[in-house]
């Protein structure tokens, strides 16, 4: 009897959600689990889906519904249930509304898929990591957040952009907390081998450092009813595909920190090795004295926002 085919389930069925379903189907990753209170809209998206593998040509079962017991046994389960933000809105605006919606979905997913690996995407990203944490019970392992992946891919975009380079040979990464405080690392960018220092004068690096911080909110004042999701989405299955094909991919992404960084009991991002046991590790990145105080505002950032959602008893 051959192998089951991985399972990834994701919560939400929005345009998030639905996306990221998309890509992971199209893939070849895995089956697709769609969850949604609207079981409905993640089923008829789900089997929508599926008729449209038999042109695409590509090979998972997808089904949706609002039943987590269509869950069961997941590898991967990604999180994205909850509301977005509206133009003016900060993501920690949506506080106390997503800490509920992502308790009750860690629980759900931790009760029937015990053994899979939760990435977070809906935000506050970091602050709902804890939520999933502490609902789910799992280890710091198999709970991780998606952002910098995003935050890194809006980075590396702007690069290429400005290089006229491809989007291929630019690798760059951001740390931090998905929020104002991000800190992209133009110190570590290159592309095609090359130091984006060497590349780009200082104030056009600034500028795309600035505009990589407000990506989302960017894409937010475009859309106007929303926030981003193909680039989010496209992230998340990323880090997913990571895991379930145990590629051991280093990526940047929210993990709780256990004293790397000088952080403890703290998520926050930072580069993680993404394998099929979820984090296998936290390379130590040497950062100089002027990233090591930006990291440490976006963490004290984090933290802040932690210590409101206590008090909101969320
Ligand atoms: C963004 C949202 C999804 O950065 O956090 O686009």
């Amino acid at each position: 009897m051959a192998q089951r085919r991985p399972k990834i389930s994701v919560i939400g069925a929005g345009f998030v959600g639905s996306t990221c379903a998309h890509w992971a189907a199209s893939k070849e990753l895995c089956d697709v689990v769609l969850i949604d209170i609207n079981g409905d809209s993640a089923a008829g998206k789900a089997l929508d889906l599926f008729q449209a593998s038999t042109v695409e040509g590509f090979d998972s079962r997808l089904k949706g519904g609002a039943d987590y017991a269509l869950t069961k046994d997941s590898d991967v389960v990604i999180i994205t249930a909850g509301i977005p933000r509206k133009p003016g809105m900060s993501r920690d605006d949506l506080l106390g509304t997503n800490a509920k919606i992502v308790k009750e979905c860690a629980t759900q997913v931790a009760k029937h898929s015990p053994n899979c690996v939760i990435i977070i995407v809906s935000n506050p990203l970091d602050a709902m990591c804890h939520v999933a944490l502490d609902a789910s019970g799992f280890p710091r392992e198999r709970v991780r957040g998606m952002a910098g992946v995003l935050d890194g891919a809006r980075f590396r975009a702007f690069i290429a952009e400005a290089c006229d380079a491809s989007v291929e040979d630019v690798q760059a990464f951001v740390f931090g907390g998905h929020g104002d405080t991000m800190v992209p690392m133009p110190r570590y960018v290159t592309v095609g081998g090359v130091p984006l220092m060497q590349m780009l004068p200082k104030e056009k690096i600034d500028a795309i450092v600035d505009r990589t911080r407000k990506g989302g909110a960017e894409i937010v004042g475009l859309l106007k009813t929303g926030s981003a999701y193909y680039a989010p989405a496209a992230s998340a299955v990323q880090m997913a595909e990571a895991i379930v094909r145990d590629k051991k991919r280093i990526l940047p992404c929210a993990v709780l920190l256990k004293g790397e960084y000088g952080q403890n009991g703290l998520f926050c991002g930072v580069l993680a090795k993404l394998g099929a046991k979820g984090l296998e590790g936290v390379p130590a990145l040497e950062l100089n004295s002027e990233e090591k105080a930006m990291f440490q505002k976006s963490c004290d950032a984090v933290k802040e926002l932690v210590e409101a959602m206590k008090k909101l008893g969320a």
